[in-house]
């Protein structure tokens, strides 16, 4: 992406098949998407982000018959379950494009017509060799087998003859184009290595590219010959300009085409960076500012994918994990461009090492002495020392170099620098053991410095995370007792500046999950295990088990008065409500197994007690973060105790 000073920022991620559900190497694009559209936000930009599904073509439906579904059936069973994973990973796309939506359909019909009228679409007869999986032409050169077949020189699969009567794009007119393109735009294509791929690809010659078939009905009729349809490719690629409202919202469209970068996997790289722009040139459509080809995940070093059986169901990590330690991994653990294997042991050691040690323990010790010491009030300090000074000076250069590495894609670098810096905050807290300094009255505003400047860090750092871990970023400004939007505090002025004495801080909650691999593998050392059920179990006579806890032990039960302020059904739970609720110094979420018991809208303006001091759980890939009180009738039903008159939120219960 090249820096510029363009206010808008519009990326895309391909649109997904709707052949399958989304593994974790869909999830990859879209993850990657999202913390680029976070961070061009919290940077100041207007950012459109596009995601979708595409539901058209002969894979889909061949699928669609092998399931004795109509391919619109199909598509309707599989887009909830993408937009469930979606949500589950807090992905913040503005729109979600399906190919069968009707706006979508005109606008391919629209420009097809533009280029059948300029003659850059033309008709006659097409015989080669085609692959349903990869909905692709195969090149001439690909060589015949023993037994006269050609196998697809990508997926493996074998290719199938088509011969019919179709219409040709006049692709070979625009090489010369193409080329200058790239040489113009060397970040057009990226990383760079995949620019040469492309280019060397496009000067080996480009063949006009058949973009109908007659023998595939699932798909956009050509206007005014409807016995043919067009090619899904030529479908799918346009959606990137009707999403955003090409001919149906003509001010959207203009403000944010072209995109600034299409992110996509190196499999699909051609599509976007040859025939793309081709299409876009013959329609006189800007060009996009990038494709971006990025790695693939693998599992035993082969490359994710249903047909292979190597998938990895994100939902598993989710429902243990919550959407961050996978967004962090993922981005973490490779560069954009290249390909990653995908291990449970990896994964875990990032989330316990990374996650629960360097950073979460930073927030929790820290925030913790402050409750102890101070009240929870951050307090005058005195003067800071260079050592101190070090701290804030290096969050300013940090910043910096973070701007730069989210602009320019390479996340695990920002990553790595962030955490390069929580490690010197880790060390700065040993280094000063403010515990030891409790200890003497004559230091207090020594520790309240110490503080200060570890809780400014925590800030500074959480701003820097939230593209890669939204919820805990979000979850740390409600510790800090931080305005939740981003926007609100411009990347430039982030500092030590907006954070002083008088600040109030609540208690921290654990922020991330602590697993042991045996904990989480299964015996077979393969499976991970199912999360434990949140609901508790009953004995026959309806008597929760309990053994007698000391007074100590009830007292660290923190149990608060807590306004409900939004209640929904969670998509597929019968048995489930998602609640936004205000406990006084912060809000947040839960998830209540009360949904047999109260409809959404008995809830809302409620008030009851909530525990708030318990680890959070992820039910249904939601983050729990705070559970209800409530009785349990003889036939297993949540009955709440609301409070009969008015007290504020966040009142302590005792
Ligand atoms: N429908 C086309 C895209 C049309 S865009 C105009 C398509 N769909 S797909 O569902 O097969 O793949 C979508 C994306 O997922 C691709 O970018 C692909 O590279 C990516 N991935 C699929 N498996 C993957 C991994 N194992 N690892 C990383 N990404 C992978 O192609």
């Amino acid at each position: 992406m090249a820096k510029t000073s363009k206010r808008t920022f519009y990326v895309t991620t391909p649109i997904y098949y709707v052949n399958d559900v989304p593994h974790i190497g869909h999830a990859y694009t879209t993850i990657i998407a999202d913390a680029l559209a976070r961070f061009q936000k919290l940077a100041g930009k207007d950012v459109f982000f596009l995601t979708g599904t595409d539901e058209h073509g002969q894979k889909i439906e061949k699928a669609a018959a092998d399931k004795g579904l109509t391919p619109k059936a199909l598509a309707d069973s599989v887009v909830g379950r993408a937009q469930d994973l979606w949500k589950a990973l807090n992905i913040s796309h503005d729109f979600f494009i399906r190919t069968t939506m009707d706006f979508h359909e005109k606008g391919v019909q629209k420009l097809f017509q533009m280029l059948l009228d300029k003659g850059d679409i033309y008709k006659g007869e097409y015989k080669g060799w085609y692959c349903v999986s990869d909905e692709n032409f195969l090149a001439d050169d690909v060589p015949l087998q023993a037994e006269g077949c050609k196998t697809c020189p990508d997926c493996l699969r074998k290719a199938s003859v088509v011969s019919e009567e179709t219409y040709f794009f006049r692709l070979s007119a625009y090489q010369d184009r193409l080329l200058a393109h790239y040489a113009g735009h060397p970040e057009f294509v990226r990383p760079q290595s995949r620019m040469n791929e492309v280019a060397s690809f496009v000067r080996g010659g480009l063949k006009d590219l058949s973009i109908t078939r007659t023998t595939v009905k699932w798909g956009v009729p050509v206007p005014g010959d409807p016995k043919h349809t067009i090619y899904v490719w030529f479908d799918a690629l346009h959606n990137y300009v009707t999403g955003i409202g090409y001919d149906w919202n003509m001010e959207r469209y203009e403000k944010f085409w072209p995109a600034d970068i299409h992110l996509v996997g190196k499999d699909i790289l051609r599509f976007h960076a040859v025939y793309w722009p081709a299409f876009l040139m013959a329609a006189g459509l800007p060009l996009p500012g990038a494709v971006y080809g990025h790695g693939w995940w693998l599992k035993d070093d082969t490359k994710m994918s249903k047909s292979k059986g190597n998938v990895l169901d994100p939902h598993v990590l989710l429902r243990s994990f919550g959407p961050d330690p996978l967004r962090y991994f993922l981005l973490r653990e490779i560069p954009i461009g290249q390909d990653g294997n995908f291990s449970h042991e990896g994964f875990l050691h990032r989330v316990n090492s990374d996650l629960a040690n360097d950073f979460g323990n930073l927030v929790q010790r820290t925030l913790t002495m402050i409750g102890n010491y101070f009240g929870g009030e951050i307090a005058d300090p005195e003067e800071e020392t260079v050592e101190d000074a070090r701290v804030r000076t290096d969050f300013d250069g940090l910043k910096r170099r973070v701007f730069d590495l989210y602009d320019s894609c390479a996340i695990n670098r920002a990553l790595e620098e962030i955490w390069a810096y929580i490690g010197l905050v880790n060390k700065y807290l040993a280094d000063n053991q403010p515990w030891i300094m409790a200890k003497d009255p004559a230091r207090r505003r020594r520790l309240a410095r110490v503080l200060l400047q570890a809780a400014a860090a925590i800030r500074g750092a959480s701003y820097l995370v939230f593209p890669v871990m939204p919820g805990s970023a979000e979850r740390i400004w409600g510790f800090l007792g931080e305005p939740k939007k981003p926007a609100d505090v411009p990347y430039d002025d982030l500092g030590f500046e907006g954070f002083g004495p008088g600040r109030k801080v609540g208690l921290p909650q654990a922020l991330f999950p602590r697993v042991a691999l045996k904990d989480f593998i299964g015996e077979d050392g393969a499976a991970p295990l199912a999360p434990p059920d949140f609901r508790r179990e009953q004995t026959k006579e309806g008597v929760i088990p309990m053994d007698l806890v000391s007074y100590e032990e009830f007292r660290k039960m923190d149990l608060r008065v807590a306004h409900i302020l939004e209640a929904e059904r969670v998509p597929g739970a019968t048995k489930i409500l998602k609640l936004k609720i205000d406990i006084g110094a912060e809000q947040r979420q839960m998830v209540a197994g009360i949904a047999e018991t109260y409809a959404p809208e008995d809830l809302v303006g409620r008030k009851l007690i909530v525990i708030v001091n318990l680890k959070p759980a992820v039910i249904r890939g939601i983050e729990s973060q705070a559970m209800l009180l409530a009785a349990i009738t003889a036939d297993n039903k949540a009955l709440i105790p609301f409070f009969d008159r008015d007290i504020p939120a966040g009142a302590v219960v005792k």
